[in-house]
């Protein structure tokens, strides 16, 4: 299947996460994270677990200054993906760095805001990422993140249909998505790195998909069971596809998925 660029939607990879969660949604949780941080032009921004560059992008545009922003990731495809996708957006003096968290090569006291956008709940290490992530900041630098708070529509349907078809617990490890979504484990983790005047907010985010089944068929694609999916027989993984949209039969109206998710967002400052 593709989409309508004929980008392959099977193939999975960073273009295809940026094509199905990026463009309709993150992006626009992106925009909310830099506002929540209040960056301001010539801000120094460092965007940790920054995927392919969305929330890097957003500062890099409202800051003004796209030299003083920084993306991090452990995964050198997400990096080269971000890379391509800011010099598209014309900012392409974005640095990118390839890191786990927990230990970034970069000096004390640099940035004057750190954001990380759905990360830090995939990190191994999340008391080593904070303290990492306010390590860097200059002293009242500012912090913002984002967490999933609690299972999506999106999520459950995954399960329901996955979980039937190869067997109970096949999608367990997929809760590590809201595993962080707890304001208390959120405020421990600030205190835990020193950082101050720590603020958790709760909102629903919104995405809207017109091709329901082009989206399932990426998102699977982008999924940890992708190689699985992908030695399935055609009609057998096309039949999934639809069942995973028709379990998400109560997020459609007519013109399309209309999918909320709940999410924590908590800003701090050092
Ligand atoms: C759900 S994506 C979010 C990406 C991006 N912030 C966004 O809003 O689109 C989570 C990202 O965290 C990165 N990640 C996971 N563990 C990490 C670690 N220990 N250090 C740095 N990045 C990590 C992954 O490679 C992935 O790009």
């Amino acid at each position: 299947m593709t989409d309508e660029s004929g980008f392959q939607l099977k193939q999975g990879g960073p273009e295809v996460y940026e094509l199905c969660w990026v463009r309709a949604q993150l992006a626009q949780s992106a925009e909310e994270l830099v506002e929540a941080a209040g960056v301001a032009r010539g801000d120094r921004v460092l965007d940790v677990g920054c995927g392919t560059g969305v929330v890097a992008r957003a500062a890099a545009t409202r800051s003004g200054a796209a030299a003083n922003v920084t993306g991090t990731d452990v995964s050198a495809g997400m990096l080269e993906a971000a890379a391509r996708f800011a010099a598209e957006a014309g900012l392409a003096e974005i640095a990118w760095l390839e890191c786990d968290a927990a230990s970034m090569p970069l000096p004390d006291d640099t940035f004057d805001v750190t954001l990380c956008q759905q990360g830090l709940q995939f990190m191994p290490d999340k008391p080593g990422a904070m303290a990492e992530m306010a390590r860097v900041l200059k002293p009242g630098g500012r912090l913002a993140l984002s967490v999933w708070k609690t299972q999506s529509p999106i999520g459950a349907a995954f399960a329901t249909v996955l979980d039937r078809h190869f067997g109970a617990g096949t999608t367990a490890p997929w809760e590590m998505v809201y595993s962080l979504g707890n304001r208390d484990h959120l405020h421990d983790l600030a205190d835990g790195a020193a950082l101050r005047d720590a603020h958790v907010v709760f909102d629903v985010k919104f995405a809207r998909y017109p091709d329901p089944e082009a989206f399932i068929t990426g998102a699977i694609a982008g999924s940890p069971i992708a190689g699985t999916m992908a030695e399935l027989p055609e009609a057998e993984h096309d039949r999934l596809i639809k069942e995973i949209v028709a379990e998400l039969a109560d997020c459609q109206d007519d013109g399309g998925l209309a999918v909320p998710a709940q999410c924590l967002t908590m800003t701090a400052r050092k």
